[in-house]
């Protein structure tokens, strides 16, 4: 299943020539600096449904992504339907609610919290509930080396879900990651009739925009060290 092909080596000297010029002849306007830096986190969407084609294109823009050995650990679930999406929402608010009123907040402001979250969930065309499993990763006896492999499947299923992202904003759709699934794994996989194997990490919603967003980086210099 995991076998690797080789390209011969003419073309990938062929394609190397040709991408070094591009990067050499200094345009940063290309289509892939186009792709990279006008993916946004999008929050609001139009209600027009976002066509199954699409969606599986994403994912498989998704799983392409590099993995560790090539395990391919990530899983996801595609929610389209509306009493699914209000379901997961509503457990997902009422849990959030109880944890911030643990943490003493104050109630209009967890009120307003959850309201949005509930806006955004419901209010997505299509969710994809991103999980990692650990089936076909190696098994290893000690702690240290096992909290690698864990890593590293989250560190691959992160890549699958960035392919995603960029994927979206390459077919004109606008999409978020929202972490809230990480805080309530067992509640997702119930909610979703989910495998016990299966371990939720990001729910990324999808949909048409509905808004605009404009966001900076810092300059490489405050995130970067040279050796
Ligand atoms: C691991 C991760 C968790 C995130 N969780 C949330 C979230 O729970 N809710 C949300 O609105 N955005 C979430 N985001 C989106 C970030 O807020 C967003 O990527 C960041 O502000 C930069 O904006 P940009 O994506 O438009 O460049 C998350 C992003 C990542 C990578």
């Amino acid at each position: 299943m995991h076998k690797q092909r080789t390209v011969s080596a003419d073309l990938s000297d062929d394609h190397r020539a040709r991408r070094r010029s591009d990067w050499a002849a200094g345009g940063d306007d290309g289509w892939f600096w186009q792709l990279v830096r006008g993916r946004r986190s999008v929050r609001r969407y139009l209600p027009d449904p976002v066509e199954r084609g699409l969606l599986e294109t994403l994912l498989t823009a998704a799983v392409w992504a590099p993995s560790a050995h090539n395990r391919q650990p990530w899983r996801f679930c595609v929610v389209t339907t509306d009493p699914v999406k209000q379901a997961l929402s509503d457990r997902m608010g009422a849990r959030w609610h109880a944890d911030l009123s643990a943490d003493g907040v104050d109630a209009a402001v967890i009120e307003r919290r959850v309201r949005i979250s509930h806006a955004r969930i419901t209010g997505a065309p299509a969710l994809v509930a991103a999980s990692l499993s650990l089936e076909g990763m190696d098994d290893y006896p000690d702690r240290r080396r096992q909290e690698a492999e864990w890593l590293m499947a989250v560190q691959s299923t992160a890549l699958a879900c960035q392919n995603l992202l960029l994927a979206a904003h390459q077919y004109g759709l606008a999409a978020c990651w929202m972490c809230a699934p990480l805080f309530v794994p067992d509640l997702v996989r119930d909610v979703l009739d989910l495998p016990e194997s299966w371990h939720p990490q990001a729910l990324i919603t999808l949909g048409y925009a509905a808004e605009e967003k404009e966001r900076e980086r810092l300059p490489l210099a405050e995130r970067v060290t040279w050796r």
